[in-house]
């Protein structure tokens, strides 16, 4: 499984990007908002500093506006991927984005049935949100399980990318349910990286490494 990160604060994407492990970007309009930054400059920029996956949304609500704006957001750098909502309009926009060639990330999917309409309209990516389906008292990390189980038997390469992921278990979920990629917000990175234990090993390896006759904690 691949990861993207879920934000468009570019501190954050740069941070994690150093540790070596990023394949991608997505952002949504209340992540540009939050970011304080212009929609182009700031999309430009994180594809610039990732060069993978960048997904940029688009804000028309019907096909012909978020066909027009799909075109200019993917004309701003080769690594867009135009992120339409899962709506009727959305689905037109896909299928007519895709047959020029351009990336699509189909967004705000809760259902299977969304997600095979999509993939037919031929999504690059669906966009499954497992944290606000598991706040409804269903269980996002199934529906993710679902989608792929569906994707797998109709022999559909369509990407299942587990979104609205909250805490570290369900990346691990995510994994297990067969998803291609998971897209992390920055504080789930760093919940993922840490162990008690592995900090605890470390401070006794420094600990015992500073016991050597003569020799400093920094000596190799
Ligand atoms: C996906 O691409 C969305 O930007 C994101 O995962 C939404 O997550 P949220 O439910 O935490 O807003």
């Amino acid at each position: 499984m691949e990861f993207f990160i879920d934000t468009a604060i570019t501190d954050e994407i740069r941070e994690i990007n150093e540790w070596g492990v990023l394949a991608g970007v997505t952002t949504n309009p209340s992540l540009i908002v939050a970011s304080g930054r212009d929609f182009r400059e700031v999309v430009q920029e994180i594809a610039a500093l990732v060069g993978g996956a960048i997904s940029a949304e688009v804000t028309a609500l019907d096909a012909a506006g978020m066909i027009k704006e799909g075109r200019e957001v993917a004309a701003w750098n080769e690594h867009v991927v135009v992120k339409l909502p899962l709506t009727p309009a959305g689905l037109q926009a896909c299928k007519t984005l895709t047959s020029e060639g351009i990336r699509t990330n189909v967004t705000l999917c809760f259902s299977v049935p969304q997600a095979l309409l999509a993939a037919r309209a031929g999504a690059t990516y669906i966009s499954p949100f497992a944290g606000r389906v598991d706040d409804t008292g269903a269980d996002g990390i199934e529906l993710i399980r679902q989608i792929k189980e569906a994707y797998v038997l109709g022999g559909i390469d369509t990407k299942v990318l587990a979104a609205s992921i909250r805490h570290p278990q369900h990346v691990v979920q995510a994994a297990l349910a067969g998803a291609d990629v998971a897209t992390i917000p920055y504080k789930v990175f760093t919940q993922m990286v840490k162990h008690p234990l592995t900090q605890a090993g470390l401070d006794g390896f420094m600990k015992d490494w500073a016991k050597r006759s003569g020799a400093s904690p920094e000596t190799p």
